[in-house]
């Protein structure tokens, strides 16, 4: 990805977006329905898995440690797993490129084996913070051979014969950390318990019991969740059908929201409540969004209509921010054409995505004639219905900085351009094509 030619993209004004689609499948589904099936004693089939580069980077890994992983059609992938412990040690250092998902998942996954592996990934990933993965692997018996400055990628990681069973406390909500925690407990001859003081995605809990194992997750404080598994267990191959990604529907969703006369069905979108934040945050600010259609296939999904709304400015809680982590730079778009302040609390875990989202998504709005501060870790939006546009917003290799800038340009009074589109493939390969197919003028 980074050496891959800068893609300027620009949007502007529409006209009335409409049709029905379907995002891609959702991305943290993807990357743990390949890292279980490599880990499951046979082979699980995936329908719907999302084929954009950060997931096809944990296939490539997992192929690296010896499981077999094949597209057998569009979406439609068998992995051949190794079992718990089988992970074998890779020859070559593993690429994450831009996922610090696909990593950190696989750091907890290699912690767990008596094998050694080399983590690697673009100038964006070899930014982010992995301490926060390294100390609990450590405290498991994991030993940490090499890291950059910082405890930062490349790292090299030796994992444990017996991983160390810990009651661990996660220091910040992360659903990577405590996924990784869970992973490598699956090494450990004994009960891995984690403590999150916030509940976040429970796609890992929900896919190890899926997979058989003896996990138990149950509530701890008024927010928080206490998750034991028990420790090497066979798992067993199931399929696994992903939903589309609610963090990828929300472009099209707030795109048909702000473009005047819209009317967008997303078909069999994931409503994990610790996913949907951002659902709720936009129906209290007055948005008609759906649901058509709810039914179950491992999570709730539903088709959602939504139709464009006259918004309000709002206050989001800082206990949501587990909930919609991804979402806020199109949130902060959302707000910028509602009438009123919107203030979005509590955005820390911001500042180490892909880019510092909470500087970047300020100055996406401020390149574009929109009132906007960063008042300690709170986000403030002055909304004035409209956005006078403009602006050349700078990704930093973040695709969902580059997806809110163009949703903006759909609706703003000039167009909106952004300085590479190409990161956009990571988690939604053809946003571009799709928006396009609704009406959106880009180009
Ligand atoms: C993810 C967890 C979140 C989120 C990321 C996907 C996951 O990161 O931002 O896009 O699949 O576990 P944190 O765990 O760092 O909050």
């Amino acid at each position: 990805m980074s050496t891959a030619a800068a893609k300027s993209v620009a949007a502007r004004r529409s006209g009335a977006l409409q049709g029905r689609l379907r995002v891609p499948g959702d991305k943290s589904i993807s990357h743990r329905a390949l890292i279980f099936g490599a880990l499951a004693v046979g082979e699980t089939r995936i329908e719907g898995l999302l084929e954009g580069e950060d997931v096809l980077n944990t296939g490539q890994a997992m192929r690296a440690m010896g499981a077999g992983v094949e597209q057998t059609g569009a979406g439609a992938w068998r992995v051949q797993g190794v079992g718990v412990g089988g992970l074998a040690q890779p020859a070559n250092t593993l690429d994450f490129g831009n996922s610090g998902t696909g990593c950190r998942l696989v750091m907890g996954a290699v912690a767990g084996c008596p094998i050694t592996a080399t983590f690697d990934g673009d100038a964006s990933l070899r930014k982010r913070p992995m301490r926060r993965i390294l100390d609990p692997l450590r405290e498991m018996g994991a030993r940490v051979v090499v890291e950059a400055d910082g405890g930062r990628l490349p790292i090299t990681l030796a994992g444990a014969r017996d991983a160390i069973p810990i009651v661990y406390t996660t220091p910040v909500p992360s659903a990577q950390v405590k996924s990784a925690v869970l992973l490598a407990g699956l090494g450990a001859p004994g009960t891995t318990t984690v403590i999150e003081r916030e509940a976040t995605r429970d796609h890992t809990e929900k896919l190890l019991r899926h997979f058989g194992a003896d996990i138990r997750s149950e509530p701890e404080g008024p927010h928080g969740r206490r998750i034991s598994l028990v420790g090497q267990p066979e798992l067993k191959p199931a399929p696994v059908t992903v939903p589309a990604d609610p963090s990828s529907a929300a472009f099209p969703m707030v795109a048909a929201l702000l473009v005047p006369g819209s009317e967008v069905i997303l078909d069999a979108v994931m409503t994990n409540p610790l996913r949907t934040g951002l659902f709720t945050t936009l129906r209290e600010m007055g948005a008609v969004i759906e649901p058509l259609d709810i039914r179950d296939v491992g999570e709730e999904v539903a088709d959602l209509r939504v139709r464009a709304s006259v918004l309000r400015g709002v206050e989001v809680p800082a206990a949501r921010a587990p909930s919609m982590i991804d979402e806020y730079p199109i949130l902060a778009v959302a707000a910028a054409f509602a009438e009123g302040t919107t203030r979005m609390r509590g955005l820390k875990e911001l500042r180490v995505k892909e880019s510092d989202r909470l500087a970047a998504t300020a100055a996406m709005l401020r390149a574009n004639g929109v009132t906007v501060d960063i008042d300690g870790d709170d986000l403030i939006v002055e909304g004035r219905g409209r956005a006078p546009g403009g602006g050349l917003v700078a990704t930093h290799m973040d695709h969902r900085i580059a997806m809110a800038a163009l949703v903006m340009g759909l609706a703003s009074d000039r167009p909106v351009a952004v300085d590479d589109a190409a990161f956009i493939a990571t988690s939604f390969p053809g946003f571009v094509e799709l928006m396009r197919g609704l009406g959106g003028e880009l180009s």
